[in-house]
């Protein structure tokens, strides 16, 4: 069975092995763009008529309405989608066809269809991470002084809120919108033009042709023109970073929405139910948000296993450049819509995240503060003060709050009645207002920094 297709000998295996236009189809409107743009500046630089621009404007927009309408024969034999649009178009325009590939190489053609493909891709990712910030934005909003438990290393660390926690993410995401702007800004440069490898002896204009394909200019070097592909690698990267951010919360949500924290509920369609247990509520988007990020990495460590050692300049590797950037995009972009919806799903349940706050002796660090400010005890003897009451708290099975001013005094003769004002995992969350520190007035502050810059 396996194997039976190439029964027809090494020419059936070279067809499939050679060809890309299984995937590289996804490339068609940039193709049908950077044609547009070569032939109209072919035109005006006399290169070719401008009878034979006017033939190949009409055959290339009949064949985009083909494509879009799922007529177009495509065909293996021709291997990728340059080919294949380039012999239609011969087909149906004859002589003028044929005059299209005048100063033009696919080497050049195929690196400026991909990056006009990942700037796309990049440009429709922006807006998704946008709306994914003002995802995390609205519940932040909505919860500035709902407390909850901060952790590290999974414990219980020191109390915090969820709009904070959400402001995490928000700075997170930002980042990789940054990261992806930077990449856009460094990819914008044109390569067509730089033909096979070492440019042309026609009197082309490529600072035309970059200037109607959206491009900053064109790119100052041939050879490396139709060599680079570090623009794909930088977007993967971006965005292996970005589904890396993305699995953090995504792990937080299986987390919280688990009956042992029940900190946020989520509803029917976002979960999914078991076949046998009734009572199940998987967090299954969430669950697959997480996982994703394996793919979108793979897809960076595979092109930048692809690129490593590659002499200059285009060799038929780079062909495996696009299946994983398409991939990684698709991914990301359905990571991103998942958690906007479950962040616009979510219920949280406020009581059980301020019980978990004060749980696990959170206000520790507050007592020990309180003995450095009150008792001027440095901060080292204060902390091993702290840590016997919470011995004794522990063995006594309450919390901090819960030991009488006696058995405090019984550790630290000097501590007094004011030391449960700090005690509690609000008025630890509301003294911390250092900058970019927890408490609700900073998060407020912040949810307006970020909506001024979102809208
Ligand atoms: N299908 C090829 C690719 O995706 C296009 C460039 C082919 N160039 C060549 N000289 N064979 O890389």
């Amino acid at each position: 069975m396996w194997g039976g297709r190439y029964a027809e000998g090494p020419s059936a295996i070279m067809r499939e092995i050679n060809a890309s236009i299984g995937f590289d189809r996804k490339l068609w409107r940039q193709d049908i763009r950077g044609s547009l743009a070569h032939a109209r500046m072919l035109a005006a630089t006399g290169i070719i008529s401008a009878e034979d621009l006017a033939a190949i404007e009409g055959g290339l927009a009949a064949i985009a309405a083909e494509i879009e309408a799922g007529r177009f024969p495509f065909d293996e034999a021709l291997e990728d989608i340059h080919l294949n649009i380039e012999a239609r178009l011969t087909e149906r325009i004859g002589e003028a066809g044929k005059r299209l590939h005048t100063a033009r190489s696919r080497n050049d053609q195929v690196a400026t269809d991909f990056r006009l493909w990942v700037r796309d891709a990049i440009d429709g990712l922006a807006a998704q991470i946008e709306d994914c910030m003002r995802a995390f934005l609205e519940v932040a909003e909505r919860h500035t002084a709902t407390l909850m438990p901060g952790f590290t290393h999974m414990q219980p660390a020191q109390p915090t809120t969820l709009g904070h926690h959400m402001l995490a993410y928000v700075e997170m995401l930002s980042r990789d919108l940054g990261r992806f702007r930077d990449a856009r800004v460094r990819l914008n440069e044109c390569p067509l033009g730089a033909a096979a490898l070492c440019g042309t002896g026609f009197p082309i204009d490529r600072h035309m042709t970059a200037a109607e394909l959206g491009f900053d200019g064109p790119t100052r070097n041939s050879l490396d023109s139709v060599a680079a592909r570090d623009f794909a690698l930088e977007f993967l990267s971006a965005a292996a970073i970005c589904a890396s951010h993305l699995s953090r919360f995504a792990e937080e949500l299986v987390l919280w929405t688990s009956p042992a924290y029940g900190f946020v509920r989520l509803g029917d369609g976002l979960t999914t139910g078991s076949s046998i247990m009734p009572q199940k509520r998987n967090p299954d988007a969430a669950e697959l948000v997480r996982a994703k990020t394996g793919r979108i990495t793979g897809a960076l460590v595979g092109l930048l296993m692809v690129m490593k050692g590659l002499a200059l300049t285009y060799a038929k590797d780079m062909q495996e450049d696009k299946e994983g950037v398409f991939d990684a995009a698709a991914s990301l972009s359905l990571c991103l819509a998942a958690t906007a919806a479950m962040l616009r799903d979510m219920r949280p349940d406020v009581d059980r995240m301020a019980a978990a706050a004060g749980a696990g002796f959170s206000t520790a660090t507050d007592l020990a503060d309180w003995l450095v400010r009150e008792l001027k005890l440095p901060f080292r003897e204060a902390h091993h003060i702290t840590g016997r009451l919470v011995a004794k708290a522990e063995s006594l099975g309450c919390d901090l709050a819960g030991l009488t001013l006696a058995q405090m005094q019984e550790v630290e003769p000097r501590i007094t009645r004011a030391v449960y004002d700090v005690l509690t995992p609000a008025a630890s969350v509301a003294s911390r207002r250092s900058f970019g520190g927890t408490a609700p007035e900073n998060v407020a502050a912040m949810v307006r920094f970020w909506r001024e810059r979102l809208g």
